[in-house]
């Protein structure tokens, strides 16, 4: 564990938050997880149970460290009483600006000086909503990837007024939940991974909309040309349609550059409410 921090509070109780608060607490960390609607947090209790109750069912895990990392989680609708013992609050909640600043503002109002306050946003750079605490310092983007309880990657990024020691704990937080940090020098939208993935995603896109090929066989390029462990459009449907969408347009925002905006397929998709795996339908069919 992390010296400087015993206590994390994570803000959100999506795919996302419920499986970086699983991580927290199965390494060793007080944590809870907090949102606002309490079918949101009974949602992400039953899943991770259900998804604890597998690995220990594989033998990945064992029932002992499951139950001890269960009594260090606590699920709740109350976030100000959360965050104010947590040392870390990694906020992942709605790719939302004005939404994500007045959650910085009020955590701000409610932790402790001493208290980090990280955002997992892959695109709402930490220097957009540091200037709504009086703490910039402690301020910077933890992001990790989808599944959280499986992929090893966590950036740290500093925004310009990120001190050091901030970088320093962030870092050390990362190693201790045994993930791989990758620390980025400077602030730029999406990040490295995700612009690794954004420029093969918008390919993928071309191709298709261009009527290059099948989704499903580009999906089959990707895994057996190049190895990757799902296809583009695979990828998508897993970390929802909705949230690529919103993370194109938020770029969009950033940037201003067209070139940002969501692919006229994402567009169409998103209004459909086809928003992947979780809609029961994207682009493919969970039905
Ligand atoms: N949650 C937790 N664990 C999961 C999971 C999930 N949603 N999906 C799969 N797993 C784990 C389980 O342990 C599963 O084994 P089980 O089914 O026996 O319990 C194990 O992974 C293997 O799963 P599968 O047999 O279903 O399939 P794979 O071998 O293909 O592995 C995968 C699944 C790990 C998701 C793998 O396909 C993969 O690595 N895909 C790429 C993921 C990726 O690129 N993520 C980054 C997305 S970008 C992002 O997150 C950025 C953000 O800002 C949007």
């Amino acid at each position: 564990m992390s010296e400087n921090i015993q206590h994390v509070t994570v803000v959100g109780a999506g795919a996302m938050g419920s499986q970086i608060a699983m991580v927290c607490a199965l390494a060793g960390y007080e944590t809870d997880v907090v949102d606002i609607a309490q079918d949101a947090v009974d949602r992400a209790s039953e899943q991770l149970h259900a998804r604890m109750d597998r690995d220990v069912s594989k033998g990945r895990r064992t029932p002992e460290d499951v139950d001890a990392a269960f009594e260090r989680l606590t699920f709740s609708t109350d976030r100000d009483a959360c965050a104010a013992h947590a040392d870390l609050v990694i906020e992942a909640a709605v790719e939302d600006l004005t939404i994500k600043r007045q959650v910085f503002a009020e955590l701000d109002r409610v932790c402790p000086p001493h208290t980090i306050l990280a955002t997992n946003s892959s695109n709402i750079v930490s220097s957009r909503v540091a200037d709504a605490t009086n703490r910039p310092e402690k301020v910077c983007n933890v992001h990790f990837f989808n599944p959280a309880l499986v992929m090893e990657c966590v950036e740290v990024v500093p925004h310009a007024g990120t001190s050091r020691e901030t970088v320093a704990t962030a870092v050390a937080f990362a190693r201790s939940l045994g993930k791989q940090p990758v620390e980025l020098k400077k602030e730029v939208p999406g990040f490295v991974a995700n612009r690794l993935l954004g420029a093969l995603r918008a390919e993928a896109l071309k191709l298709y909309e261009d009527g290059v090929a099948d989704f499903e066989d580009i999906d089959t390029a990707a895994r057996t040309a190049l190895r990757h462990p799902m296809g583009p459009f695979e990828l998508m449907d897993m970390v929802g349609i909705d949230v690529v969408y919103l993370i194109r347009l938020a770029e969009y925002e950033q940037t201003g550059d067209p070139a940002s905006l969501p692919a006229e397929s994402i567009k169409e998709k998103y209004e459909a409410g086809e928003h992947g795996r979780k809609s029961g339908k994207g682009w493919y069919d969970y039905r």
